[in-house]
Parts: C-alpha cells; structure tokens; sequence
C-alpha cells in the first residue's frame, strides 16, 4: 500500500522539478483567481445595481440658504448627504482591526451628544435628542424628535443616527449566539470587550460625505452649535471643525505614538492617505467646494494612461485642477470623486488586499478600476461617477456665493438668471469640457 503511494502520479510530480514548478504556478494562479475573486457583499447577496435607486426626496431642502435644487441635484445633495456605498462593512472591520482606533458606533454615544461638536468637531444631526435610555440592546443611540422624510430606503441608505454623515444598518453577523455573547456595559465600559476582534455589533456605522463636508453656514451659523437646525447647515463648506484625534484615536492614551499622530492634524484637517498608509504626513482641511467651474478653467491639461482610462467618462487628455493635496486627482475630477468612496471603504473586500491598512510596510498594489468592471459595479452601480457626480451640482451651483441671512428665497441663489444660465451651460457637458484647453508645459 504505502509502495502504491510512492509511486502515484502525484507522488511522482512532486519529486520532479517539472512537477513542482507546475505545482507552484497552480498555486499561484490559484492565489490569483483568489484576488480576481474578490466580492463584495452587496454582489454576494445577489442584489443589483437597480436595488440602489437615488433618492429624489429632497430630504434637506432647507440646507445651503434653502437654494432650490433640480430633482437631480437633490439625487446628487441626497448621495453626498446619506450614500455610503456599502461602506459600513469597512468601517466595523476598522472597529475590530483597526488597533483600538476608530469604532463609529461608540463615536455615537448619545450621551456625548451634548459635547460632541466640542469634542470631535462632529455635527449633530438635526432633528434628534440625546437618549434618556438605551436602545433594547443597550445601545446609546440619539433619539428621533422629528419623523423623518418618508422614501428614503433603510436598505440603501441605512437610518439616520444622530451625527451627520453618520449613518446606521443592522449588523448581519448579530445572530442570535452574537445575541447572547452582546453585553452593552461592557461595550462601553471593557477595553478587553470592545477591542475584541471577534465582538459582533449589532450595527453597523456607514459614513458618507458628509461626515466630513457638511458644517455650519457662515452666514447662518446655529444659536448653539450643540444643536444645529439643517437652515444653518451647508453641504459644502467643509467641516473645519473635525478633529481626528477624538475621531480616529478616541479611546488611545495621549502618550500613545498614533494619537499624538492625529492630534498632530489640526482641527479641520484630515490626512486622507491616512489609511491608505502612502507613508507621509499630509493632513489637509476640508476645503469648502467653491467655483469649481472657474477653477477647472485654470486647470492644466494632463494625458491619462493605462488604468486611469477604465474610469467612466475618463478621456485620454484632461482639465485637471490639481486641488487634493496628494495628488489624489490627478486623474480628473470624475474620478477623483469616485474614488473617495474607496478610500473611505466601499470595496474594502478589495481594498484592503491592496496595502496594509493604517501600519503599511507593505508595497501597495492598485485598485484596479477593470476589477470593479469584472464584478458589474460600473456603470449604474454604486460609487461610480454617475452615482456621485451629482453630488457636486448642488456644490457647485449654490457654492458661488453663501447667501446673505434675510434674503428673500426669491432672490436667493438658484433664482438668479445668471445662475440659472450657468446651470445650464454646466449640467449637460461633463465637467472637463466646462474649461478651456490650457496645456501644461512639462519640464523634461
Ligand atoms: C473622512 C473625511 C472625509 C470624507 C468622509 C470625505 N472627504 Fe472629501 N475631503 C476630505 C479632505 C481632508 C479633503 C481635502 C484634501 C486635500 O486637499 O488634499 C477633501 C476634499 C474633497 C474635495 C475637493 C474639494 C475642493 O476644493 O474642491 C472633494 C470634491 C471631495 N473631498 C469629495 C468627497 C466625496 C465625493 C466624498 C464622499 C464619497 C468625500 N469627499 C468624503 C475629507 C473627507
């Protein structure tokens, strides 16, 4: 018998050079098909691109001055306001492994909502209270004391949680032995419990773009900033309050290396390689989104190459305005804002393969745009240009000028003829050809 076994044919292959390098390449190729593999959950769960429809509500009509908005720019304001492309998953993976830094359902203790602009520079969602008690699982989550807008698909968007930008979903994986296992004291109270890679949450945190963009309108700034009504929020201005040492690094002693890293960011900045981890420091702030027609005019003409040109609506020579400080959109506005939604986690099935979260020490591989073609997510699917871009409209159009308090909503942005006709001149061209070619003189 054991003769028999020497002699088999796999016996044979393994003793021959031949054979184990034919074994290795299977390996490898097998590892391959592995990273070509990646899924993510929503294309697991066999749900399609149809099964995340915009929005056309206009859930926040009284932001940015109450400026009326086309039913796609509210798509676009709803997108920027709520869509968080799946990103959930990444953020309770970040909540697990992310060596003790940010975990987003802790961040929305409703009993810090009193302090939370104080403290982390958060906006509190309008519209909710801090908790008297906790939530049946004894979760401490603000509670709704305003119905919200009816038509807004917890399944897309997940609810709202009381932090703007902030978005909540249940948590698959909270089965009943997670059930069993869940000791909300501890969660809150025990290091060694919420730091525990294998805690299942009941919910899990999504966060959108506003999370970071949103914050109070210069010229209708809140009574209290404790408590903001969405009349005295813009969607564009840009939080320049965020802190992302009480952000990223809430529970890390002082004394630790990465929360004297964050608390190295100012208020208002955010090193978006953050996790990316491209090894340099480059915290920047939030910018408000102004004149992005005239700043695309004095853009400089780049030529795209290889992947770059998988992006939607991505041409080989381009407007670029060079405004991200890392470079991150060199490769056009279009898909500059597409990929902000990986940086902050949609995908991370793939992502995180490409570099090592937060520690880096590994070389990064790109996130190739061909992949997410490979798994039918262009086109209509989620945080694709189509999907995002409209989010820059209301930006763009109402970003010209804040509105003065006590002008007339008539008089306001959006109602002027001038605008309007800018409007119109924008909306039906991409961006990119909204400026005139200006080449860049390349130094050899
Ligand atoms: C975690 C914080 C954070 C989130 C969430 C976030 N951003 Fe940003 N955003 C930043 C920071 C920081 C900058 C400035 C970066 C720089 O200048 O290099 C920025 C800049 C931008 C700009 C350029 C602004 C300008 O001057 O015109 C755009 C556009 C933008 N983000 C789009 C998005 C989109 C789209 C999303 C959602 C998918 C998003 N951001 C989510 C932090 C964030």
């Amino acid at each position: 018998m054991k003769r028999l076994h020497q002699n088999s044919p796999a016996q044979r292959m393994l003793r021959s050079r031949a054979g184990r390098t034919f074994i290795a390449l299977a390996l490898f190729g097998a590892g391959a098909c592995a990273k070509r593999d990646a899924v993510d959950s929503a294309r697991a769960q066999g749900r399609q691109p149809s099964d995340f429809p915009e929005v056309a509500v206009d859930a926040f009509q009284a932001m940015d001055g109450g400026v009326t908005l086309t039913p796609d720019e509210v798509k676009g304001r709803n997108t920027w306001m709520m869509w968080t492309a799946g990103n959930a998953e990444f953020w309770d993976w970040m909540a697990r492994y992310g060596y003790g830094t940010i975990d987003l359902l802790r961040t929305l203790d409703s009993r810090g909502r009193s302090t939370r602009f104080a403290r982390m520079g958060l906006v509190n969602e309008p519209g909710f209270r801090a908790a008297p008690r906790p939530d049946t699982l004894g979760v401490w989550l603000d509670e709704p004391v305003e119905a919200t807008p009816s038509g807004i698909d917890p399944r897309v968007y997940g609810r709202a949680s009381g932090i703007v930008g902030l978005r909540l979903f249940p948590n698959p994986a909270f089965d009943s032995a997670a059930a069993k296992r869940w000791n909300a004291d501890r969660y809150y109270g025990d290091p060694n419990y919420y730091n525990d890679r294998t805690l299942v949450r009941p919910y899990m945190v999504g966060m959108a773009c506003a999370f970071c963009h949103v914050s109070y309108n210069p010229v209708s700034p809140p009574a209290d900033p404790e408590n903001p009504k969405w009349d005295n929020l813009s969607t564009y201005i840009g939080n320049q309050y965020f802190r992302a040492s009480a952000v990223f690094a809430p529970a890390m002693s002082e004394h630790s290396f990465v929360y004297q890293l964050m608390r190295a960011m100012r208020d208002g900045t955010l090193d978006t390689s953050l996790l990316a981890t491209d090894d340099v420091f480059n915290p920047s702030n939030m910018n408000g989104i102004f004149n992005v027609g005239p700043r695309l005019a004095a853009a400089t003409e780049e030529h795209m190459a290889g992947g770059t040109l998988n992006l939607k609506g991505e041409q080989p020579v381009m407007q670029v305005p060079h405004i991200l400080k890392d470079g991150a959109d060199g490769v056009g506005i279009l898909g500059a804002l597409s990929r902000v939604f990986v940086n902050i986690g949609e995908f991370h099935q793939e992502w995180l393969r490409d570099h090592n979260v937060l520690v880096g020490g590994t070389p990064q591989h790109p996130f190739e745009v061909a992949q997410l073609r490979v798994l039918g997510r262009d086109r209509e699917s989620r945080g694709e240009p189509r999907q995002v871009l409209p989010s820059c409209r209301p930006a763009r159009e109402v970003g010209r000028r804040p509105k003065r308090q006590g002008v007339p909503h008539d008089r306001r942005v959006g109602s002027d003829p001038r605008q309007n006709g800018l409007r119109r001149a924008l909306r039906p061209v991409s961006l990119e050809q909204t400026a005139p070619s200006r080449r860049r003189s390349h130094v050899a």
